[in-house]
C-alpha cells in the first residue's frame, strides 16, 4: 500500500490553496511527542487494538468453530450495530464475490450466505427472516457490551423465531461474540451453554473488525483470517516508526489535522476507486466521526471539535458529489482509494455503426477506463486548488484489506492525540439511549418528554 500526499501542499495544487511545505517540516517535529504519547497510552492499557496483529489462540479458535460446523449451515446472519456491523460489512463487500448472496452454492464455494442486520427496521428484519430457512441458519449475535438495545431486541426476536421453527434445537443456531466477563449476552452464554467468542476487552467496538468481532463471520464465509492479520501487521510495523515520513498512518492522520486546524479543511472524503471498498467508506466514516467528534479534550476542557467523515464511490460520485468537492468551499480533502489491478477487466468492444463521438472508447477496458477516470479527477481537484491524495493498493486481498483496516485504525488513534482527545470512548450517545430507554420504560431512567414540540408543524 502506498500513500501520495504531494497533492495537499500548495505548491501542487494552484499555488494559493493547501499546506505550505513548511508545515510538514514542523509536523515532523511535533509527531515525537505524538509518538511517544501514544506509546505511553499503550503501556497504560489503551490502545488496545495495535494487539490486534497477534491472537494466535483466537484464530485458533474461530477455525476450529469454523470448521466444525462445516456445511451444516448455509446462512450466517450476524446480529449487531456500529462496529460490531459495519467491519464485517466492508470485509464481505471487499473480499467475496459481488452479490455474494444471489450466487448458487457453487458459485460461493460451498460457503455460507451471509446477512448483517444492522438496525432494528421492522420491515428489513422481518423480511431477511422470510427468506432464510431457521434449519439452516446460523445466527452471530455480536455485542461487545451484552447489552445494547438494538442488538438485543433482534436477539429476542430471532432468538423467538429460531425456537417457533426448531424447538428446544434453536440454542445450537446461536453463537455470540462478547466481552469474555461482563454483560448480558455473557450471562446467556454461560447459563445455556451457547459458545461465546471473545472481544478483547481492551478494544473499543468501531476497532474491533480485526479481533472476533469481523473474524469468526470472515472465516465462515471463507476469507483467509491469517492473510488478513498478516496484512494488518504490515501496518502495524511502519506505525513504529518515529520519522513522521516513514509512518504513514500517522502521516495521513497529521496532515489531516493541519488542514482542518489551519486551513478550515474539515470536511474527510473517502473515495475509493472500486464498488468494492463502498462498504469500507462506510466503516471508515464511522471510525472517523465516533473517534474524533469530541465535545472535551483530554483535559477536560469544551472544545467541540471533529472533522466531518464523508464516503464516496468513483467514478459514480462525479455525477454526484465531485462538482462540490471541485467548486464548493475549500473545506475538504479528499483521500482516494485506487487499485493497481482488478481481478479481472472487460474490454469495451468496438462496432461499425459507432458514432464518431464514442470512437475513442473501444480499445480500452472498464479498468481502464476507471483509472483514467481517477487519474482526471485527482488531476483536476490540483487545478482547482482543491487538496487531494491517493492510497495505493496492488490489489484487493485480505493482507491489503487487512493493511488498509489497521491503517485508519492507527491513523484514527494518532488524530486522537492530534486533535487532544480521548478517541476510544463516545459519550455524546449516551443522552439518546438515556431518553429511549426512558421512553422504553426501564427501570432506573425516569420518563422524560421526547415527543416533538407542538405548535412549529408546517401543514
Ligand atoms: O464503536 C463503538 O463502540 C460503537 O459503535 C459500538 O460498536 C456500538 O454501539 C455497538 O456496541 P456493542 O458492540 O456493545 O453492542
Amino acid at each position: 500500500m502506498k500513500l501520495y500526499y504531494a497533492r495537499l501542499f500548495s505548491d501542487r495544487l494552484d499555488g494559493d490553496h493547501g499546506l505550505p511545505r513548511s508545515r510538514l517540516a514542523e509536523l515532523v517535529r511535533e509527531f515525537r511527542e505524538v509518538q511517544a504519547e501514544v506509546r505511553r497510552r499503550r503501556g497504560a492499557g489503551e490502545y488496545g487494538f495495535y494487539g490486534l496483529g497477534d491472537q494466535a489462540a483466537a484464530v485458533q479458535q474461530i477455525r476450529r468453530f469454523a470448521e466444525g460446523v462445516g456445511q451444516a449451515f448455509d446462512h450466517v446472519l450476524v446480529l449487531g450495530i456500529g462496529g460490531s456491523a459495519l467491519g464485517m460489512k466492508a470485509l464481505l463487500n471487499g473480499l467475496r464475490r459481488p452479490a455474494w448472496n444471489e450466487l448458487d452454492d457453487e458459485g460461493r464455494e460451498f460457503f455460507p450466505r451471509l446477512t448483517v442486520l444492522d438496525n432494528v427496521d421492522p420491515t428489513s428484519v422481518a423480511e431477511a427472516l422470510r427468506r432464510m430457512d431457521p434449519r439452516r441458519a446460523l445466527v452471530n449475535v455480536i455485542s461487545k457490551s451484552g447489552g445494547t438495545a438494538e442488538t438485543m431486541a433482534q436477539y429476542l426476536v430471532v432468538r423467538h423465531w429460531l425456537e417457533e421453527h426448531l424447538g428446544p434445537a434453536a440454542s445450537r443456531h446461536l453463537v455470540f461474540t462478547t466481552d469474555p466477563g461482563r454483560g448480558a449476552l455473557r450471562e446467556i452464554a454461560n447459563r445455556e451453554g451457547i459458545p461465546a467468542l471473545e472481544v478483547p476487552p481492551a478494544v473499543g467496538g468501531r476497532f474491533s473488525v480485526l479481533s472476533p468481532v469481523g473474524l469468526l463471520p470472515a472465516a465462515l464465509v471463507g476469507i483467509d483470517v491469517d492473510r488478513l492479520l498478516a496484512g494488518a501487521r504490515e501496518a502495524l510495523v511502519h506505525a513504529e516508526s518515529d520519522d513522521l515520513l516513514r509512518n504513514p498512518a500517522a502521516l495521513w492522520a497529521g496532515l489531516h489535522w493541519a488542514a482542518d486546524t489551519t486551513l478550515g479543511a474539515r470536511i474527510h472524503v473517502l473515495m475509493p476507486y472500486t464498488d468494492r471498498l463502498r462498504e469500507f467508506a462506510e466503516w471508515f466514516r464511522q471510525l472517523w466521526a465516533e473517534s474524533l467528534g469530541k465535545a472535551r479534550n483530554r483535559r477536560g476542557q469544551e472544545v467541540n471539535v471533529g472533522p466531518t467523515p464523508v464516503g464516496a464511490v468513483g467514478p459514480t460520485d462525479q455525477h454526484s458529489q465531485v462538482q462540490l468537492f471541485m467548486e464548493g468551499p475549500y473545506d475538504k480533502i479528499v483521500t482516494f482509494v485506487a487499485l493497481d489491478r482488478f481481478p479481472e477487466d472487460v474490454p469495451i468492444p468496438a462496432r461499425e455503426d459507432l458514432p464518431a463521438d464514442l470512437a475513442y472508447l473501444p480499445g480500452h477496458t472498464l479498468g481502464g477506463l476507471l483509472r483514467s477516470e481517477y487519474q482526471a479527477t485527482a488531476a483536476a481537484l490540483a487545478r482547482m486548488g482543491r487538496m487531494n491524495c491517493s492510497l495505493h493498493l496492488p490489489e484487493l486481498s485480505p493482507e491489503t484489506m487487512g493493511e488498509a483496516i489497521m491503517f485508519f485504525q492507527l491513523a484514527t488513534g494518532y488524530a486522537g492525540v492530534w486533535y487532544g482527545v480521548d478517541p476510544f470512548d463516545q459519550p455524546g450517545v449516551e443522552l439518546g439511549k438515556q431518553l429511549a430507554y426512558a421512553a422504553l420504560g426501564r427501570p432506573g431512567y425516569p420518563p422524560e418528554p421526547t415527543g416533538l414540540p407542538q405548535g412549529d408543524v408546517s401543514p
